[in-house]
């Protein structure tokens, strides 16, 4: 896909208008969100790999199988590709209700979301179909390993989400969940096997990383310091990682140089959000280049998650957002103005060129179509919303975050696909 320039640069200046405009609007219901967090507490670059994968030029007729995989993608199909099909027979895969794990931002059903559509929809890829998600054969395969995701709470929710699928075979006196500050862990016992969310916005250190006191106007993120975080991460055999939302302040970024600490003057560069994000994704590129072995590791980046915060962006009413919307939207090529294109082109252009193995989990146009999946007003509220507000209740409607069970499934459907049945490196 290659927008022409100018539609791109109108489109960049109406997604900042929109998220600036969303930000005074809906900043609160935001700190809300990433707060009770706390309170709680394909892209595979093949040239390269290949390169550093075979030494031995007489097996250059062989493919190169990744660490995990079981068997190989059909014909190159893009499950990223296809459409969304209403299947009341099996979505969805196990019950709000039998998942203890959800956090009460995203039960819908228990704050009253009166439809269920929402739940049924099942994402079928135009040239294949999915492998059906197997939650034996998964926590087989993982084994005495540690799988962690690491990012912002749209990450935990697809954390939360695989943890759903997963832990209803896994007896009650052998699992357990436990958040220690930035790190949420569940642990199957029988397994040996941990699945983890490490909260890290940025990925890179910011100052909206304590569990606590955090800002979230005024963000500043400090250059170069990866490992802040990323200590935490060693270890890990497989990675999922996102970051997006929090670079999209409407306006330039603030790149800390040095530490946080200290007095003097600090040196704060405010950067294009592009040039800030790129920064942010190459460095991690460099902290899985130096700390993930691809010939035993897996690592995945989801790509943004879109919002739905204008009904007139797909021809709704003028003044609405994802409150009260039912349906998925049928137009192919709908796009919303809150998923920047120029991020999505730093992702593309920074991981084709990156040295490491590492596959992009490309949900943003499959979620775009997702108007309805979002938790809306069904969510635990912690301050009680206002009279003014119950009257109009789109007003605080949270369109970022996704019900579970529901969108966020299918993400980990996709990221089941991408880890057993991979491309096939083929030399
Ligand atoms: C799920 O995986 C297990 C373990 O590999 C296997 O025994 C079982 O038959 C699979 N179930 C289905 C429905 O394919
Ligand atoms: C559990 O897995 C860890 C690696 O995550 C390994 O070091 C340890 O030996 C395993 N323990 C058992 C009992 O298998
Ligand atoms: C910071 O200021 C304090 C007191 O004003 C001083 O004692 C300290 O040496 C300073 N630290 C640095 C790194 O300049
Ligand atoms: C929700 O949408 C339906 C049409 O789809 C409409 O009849 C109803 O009035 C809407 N409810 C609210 C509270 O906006
Ligand atoms: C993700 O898919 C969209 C089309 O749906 C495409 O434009 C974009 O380049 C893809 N991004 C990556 C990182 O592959």
């Amino acid at each position: 896909m290659k927008p022409n320039p100018s539609t791109l640069r109108k489109s960049t200046f109406f997604s900042y208008l929109l998220t600036l405009s969303f930000i005074v609007l809906f900043g609160f219901l935001y700190f809300e969100d990433f707060s009770c967090l706390f309170r709680q507490q394909q892209q595979q670059i093949q040239s390269n790999f290949q390169q550093q994968q075979i030494p031995n030029p007489q097996k250059e007729k062989e493919y190169i199988r990744l660490p995990f995989a079981v068997g190989d993608d059909q014909n190159g199909c893009d499950v990223f590709e296809g459409r969304w099909v209403y299947d009341e027979e099996t979505r969805p895969q196990y019950a709000e209700s039998s998942c203890p794990y959800i956090q009460p931002q995203l039960t819908c059903e228990r704050y009253g979301r009166p439809d269920r559509e929402y739940q049924h929809w099942r994402w079928q890829p135009r040239r294949c179909d999915l492998p059906s998600f197997n939650a034996t054969f998964m926590l087989e395969k993982l084994r005495g390993k540690r799988m962690l995701y690491v990012g912002d709470s749209l990450n935990r929710g697809q954390y939360v989400s695989m943890v759903c699928l997963l832990h209803s075979i896994i007896p009650e006196n052998a699992k357990s969940f436990k958040t220690f500050g930035s790190l949420t862990v569940f642990t199957a016992k029988d397994y040996n096997l941990t699945i983890e969310f490490y909260w890290a916005p940025f990925l890179l250190e910011s100052n909206s990383d304590n569990a606590i006191v955090h800002r979230v106007t005024d963000r500043i993120v400090r250059a170069g310091s990866i490992n802040k975080h990323g200590q935490h991460w060693e270890g890990a055999d497989i990675l999922v990682f996102n970051t997006y939302l929090w670079w999209m302040t409407g306006t330039r970024m603030k790149i800390l140089r040095g530490p946080f600490k200290g007095n003097g003057t600090k040196d704060i560069r405010a950067l294009e959000t592009e040039d800030a994000y790129r920064l942010a994704l190459r460095s991690m590129l460099r902290w899985v280049e130096k700390h993930m072995d691809p010939q035993k590791t897996r690592v995945f980046f989801t790509t943004m998650s879109p919002s739905h915060e204008r009904s007139a962006e797909w021809g709704g009413e003028p003044d609405g957002n994802c409150y009260n919307q039912t349906t998925p939207i049928d137009d192919p090529t709908y796009w919303g103005f809150g998923s920047s294109k120029s991020i999505m082109r730093v992702i593309r252009e920074v991981f084709r060129k990156s040295n490491v193995p590492i596959t992009a989990l490309n949900i943003t146009q499959l979620s775009e179509y997702r108007k309805d999946a979002h938790t809306s007003i069904y969510k635990k509220q912690w301050n009680p919303p206002k009279p003014e507000q119950l009257a109009n209740p789109k007003s605080y409607s949270d369109c970022v975050h996704w019900c579970l069970p529901g969108l966020q499934d299918t993400w980990n459907e996709l990221l089941y696909a991408k880890l057993f049945y991979p491309w096939k490196l083929k030399p």
